[in-house]
């Protein structure tokens, strides 16, 4: 059976109320929290960085998945770890040194994840895809939420499964930027694991209701 992880993504929700809204993902169905870490170089936005979430940290009741959009992420890699990360993906784009990087997350006892920008090719990937415990393929342009769901990225996904296929890896695929109950089930079926949303989650009127229909279409 196909069970599709959820993974609400943070930056979508009410800043002012984030207690409210961590415990509201918590009492849901979602599997992870998606925590977006942007610098405002490598993205051309400002999120939030380490008092949030350790802040958000205290709260959270499942998985931490954090996306680093910052440049030279080998800085604060043990920094992540120690504000209870337990998943943390640096962008290929970012890295001079994707395999170093990788070893000094796993190091530092958090599984491995690698983002792609849309422009960048999976095949990129062959030579490190067994170290890698996590791709993100980026459906948007990373830095901001709410933006539109990029078609290309069913086919990124499919040569991304074949890739982990070819190469007998383990490593799960995640899919970050307008995903909404209109490709969340395309999406699992072309090989997804993971599925972040953020303002498909947070605007709705129903958040937990929201998760609950998300899961329900992407297990088959
Ligand atoms: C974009 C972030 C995403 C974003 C997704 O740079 O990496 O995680 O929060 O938000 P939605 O689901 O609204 O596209
Ligand atoms: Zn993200």
């Amino acid at each position: 059976m196909k069970n599709t992880l959820i993974a609400p993504s943070v930056l979508a929700a009410d800043f002012a109320n984030l207690q409210r809204d961590i415990e509201m993902i918590n009492a849901s169905e979602a599997d992870w929290f998606h925590i977006d870490i942007m610098d405002g170089v490598f993205v051309p936005n400002i999120s939030f960085g380490m008092p949030v979430l350790e802040a958000i940290s205290k709260h959270a009741k499942k998985t931490i998945d954090v996306h680093l959009m910052i440049v030279d992420p080998d800085r604060y890699i043990t920094t992540f770890a120690d504000l209870g990360a337990n998943v943390l993906t640096v962008h290929y784009e970012a890295c001079t040194h994707v395999h170093r990087t990788l070893q000094a997350i796993k190091a530092a006892g958090m599984k491995a994840g690698v983002a792609l920008n849309p422009h960048t090719n999976v095949a990129l990937l062959e030579d490190v895809i067994n170290d890698i415990d996590l791709v993100c393929i980026m459906s948007v342009n990373p830095g901001f939420g709410g933006q539109s769901f990029i078609e290309n990225t069913y086919e990124k996904v499919r040569q991304l499964k074949a890739l982990i296929t070819k190469k007998g890896a383990a490593t799960q695929i995640e899919i970050d930027g307008g995903v909404t109950n209109k490709n969340a089930k395309q999406l699992a079926e072309a090989g997804a694991d993971v599925l972040v949303a953020g303002s498909f989650v947070f605007k709705a009127a129903d958040p937990i209701a929201t998760v609950a229909d998300l899961k329900k279409i992407t297990t088959f």
